[in-house]
């Protein structure tokens, strides 16, 4: 059994069965795509609902000192885009990360990342619909039309703000000295229909964007290619014009102190910030529709990251310049209401539009690429055939177009940002650390390293990986051995600190490995830092987590273990 769960698909049988494909009339995509599209597609995926909204509350937590946390994961994602460039140019598939762990980590690993990926594509997209909805309904309201509350929000958010207003409210405060968010969130709840005593509030703008964009993407990717790079522009500028008039608006003293929270602030917005860099990997899913696939991802994934990180710190300080940073709690569309607190109210209304625009493309990468992860795993029998159709006249995978519409457009009617951010990032971060792993894993193989058309640079990781966890190790758990088994085996220990332990291991078990067979240092590092980031998700998501990896494994092996074509 253990032999079937880690089978192992070749890459010269990855290359064959899709140039077998590719031979089939009406089954292979159009290639399409240069650097320049691939660079763009990254952009669009990368910037999106965490800029427009999440930096928001990210500075709240972090002060000025989010900036830093922005490059140090930008760096994590700079080791694990070579792991994926990497394969990539080995592998060059839709599958993505789901076909590259199936060729070094074995069936049900790349099932699990596979699974992961949903995490990190429809549900990231959730998100980025719910933030498009926030800054539509604002350019509604500043075109004079209102749309009720009820109908632009979550239900939980409503709930909440109902909950905590109301007692506000009876001990005599009025509505108007409440926060904007808390007023909305009220009067939704308030404002509701009420069926069998439950209140309907749902985010309509939401899902609306959905069927949009779901039907752009089922008409086909030229299409989609041309719509996205326009977008692509539009929203470079809007951010230009953001860190351009902004940057005359610092107030310098606001940046001090630079991290108002300490560490533990700024630590606050990781699922934020990692979120933010989501995307740059879905280059990789349309590898089938490259013109040269081996060449240009790997290109295209430094150049946007490079020129997301550069843009995420600007804004950063731009907006906590401008806004001291305690002033962002919970504010949704920072960007815009930063030029409100100048009195730049024409701005922040041209703003809003143009980031109504500019999500439109974030939602647009995802939504593509979901679809895309599907079809591969339904070509190796992991899901239904219909995943794998592709349309005759468009040339699209059809059916898994419109599941991803389905998928994404009804939790948007109800999911909460931050809760869909948290999950998204965490499973996304996972998949990073399995893409890094197989890439060390696959290179363990030097047959396999001279196939591959694009070379990590090889750093000997031997001592440096033990070296540094000694030195991590002083620095963190300066207590003895002694009294780290009283805390964690005597019920004291909290579940966080059972994480952070676990990461310990992972990098105790890591430098051996490196100093036993010389591993190479960039994915190592990757994979080390992904999984620290993971360690600061917080206990709550890690929960959730793991139930959405064991639904995921009950799947696997109800449907895709007996039906694999590895199987067969
Ligand atoms: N990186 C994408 C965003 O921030 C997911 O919306």
């Amino acid at each position: 059994m253990a032999s079937g769960l880690f089978r192992k698909k070749s890459i010269e049988k990855i290359i064959s069965d899709q140039q077998e494909m590719e031979a089939l009339e009406g089954a292979s995509m159009v290639r399409n795509l240069g650097v320049r599209d691939l660079t763009f597609l990254g952009v669009a995926a990368i910037i999106g609902a965490s800029i427009f909204s999440a930096i928001g509350q990210a500075s709240a937590n972090g002060g000025p000192a989010v900036s830093l946390l922005f490059v140090f994961t930008a760096v994590a994602c700079l080791f694990t885009a070579f792991c994926y460039a990497r394969f990539a140019a080995t592998v060059p598939i839709s599958g993505s990360a789901y076909t590259y762990a199936y060729t070094s980590l074995g069936e049900i690993i790349a099932w699990i990342l596979g699974w992961n990926l949903l995490l990190e594509y429809a549900i990231s997209n959730v998100a980025v619909a719910i933030s498009w909805s926030k800054y539509f309904v604002d350019l509604c309201e500043g075109l004079g039309l209102h749309i009720p509350e009820y109908l632009t929000m979550d239900f939980l958010s409503a709930k909440r703000a109902f909950t905590e207003v109301q007692p506000l409210i009876n001990s005599g405060k009025q509505l108007s000295e409440l926060s904007v968010n808390l007023r909305e969130g009220y009067t939704a709840y308030l404002e509701a229909p009420v069926f069998l005593g439950w209140h309907f509030v749902a985010n309509l703008p939401a899902l609306f964007i959905t069927i949009c964009i779901t039907y752009l993407v089922y008409i086909g990717i030229k299409e989609s290619k041309n719509m996205n790079n326009a977008l692509v522009v539009m929203k470079l500028l809007v951010i230009a014009l953001v860190v351009g008039i902004g940057a005359f608006y610092v107030k310098v003293e606001n940046w001090s102190p630079f991290a108002p929270n300490g560490i533990a602030g700024v630590l606050k917005s990781v699922a934020a910030v990692c979120f933010a860099y989501i995307g740059f990997d879905s280059i990789s899913t349309t590898a089938e529709e490259c013109k040269n696939p081996q060449r240009d991802i790997p290109r295209a994934m430094m150049w946007a990251l490079g020129i997301c990180t550069i843009l995420y710190v600007l804004v950063t300080l731009v907006l906590t310049g401008i806004v001291p940073s305690a002033g962002l709690a919970g504010i949704e569309d920072p960007l815009a209401y930063m030029f409100t607190i100048v009195g730049l109210h024409g701005v922040a209304g041209v703003v809003a539009a143009s980031a109504v625009i500019a999500l439109t493309s974030a939602l647009l990468v995802y939504q593509l690429g979901q679809p895309r992860i599907w079809m591969t795993m339904s070509r190796d029998g992991l899901l239904p055939k219909a995943f794998s159709k592709i349309h005759p006249k468009y040339r699209t995978p059809s059916f898994s177009t419109i599941m991803t519409g389905v998928l994404v457009g009804l939790p948007a009617l109800f999911a909460n940002l931050e809760e869909v951010i948290n999950l998204s990032s965490i499973g996304t971060l996972f998949a990073f650390v399995l893409v890094c792993g197989g890439v060390l894993i696959l290179d363990l193989n030097p047959e396999n390293q001279k196939k591959s058309k694009f070379k990590i640079p090889y750093i000997n990781a031997k001592y440096v990986v033990g070296g540094s966890l000694l030195v991590a190790m002083y620095l963190f758990y300066p207590e003895s051995i002694g009294d780290w088994f009283n805390v964690h085996f005597t019920g004291n220990a909290k579940a966080d600190s059972w994480i952070m332990s676990l990461f310990f291991v992972a990098w105790f078990v890591l430098a051996f490995f490196s100093y036993t067979k010389n591993l190479s240092l960039i994915p190592v590092l990757g994979l080390l830092v992904n999984l620290y980031l993971m360690t600061q998700m917080g206990s709550a998501n890690w929960e959730r987590f793991i139930y959405w990896c064991l639904v995921g494994v009950v799947i696997y092996f109800a449907y895709g273990y007996k039906r694999s074509k590895l199987k067969l």
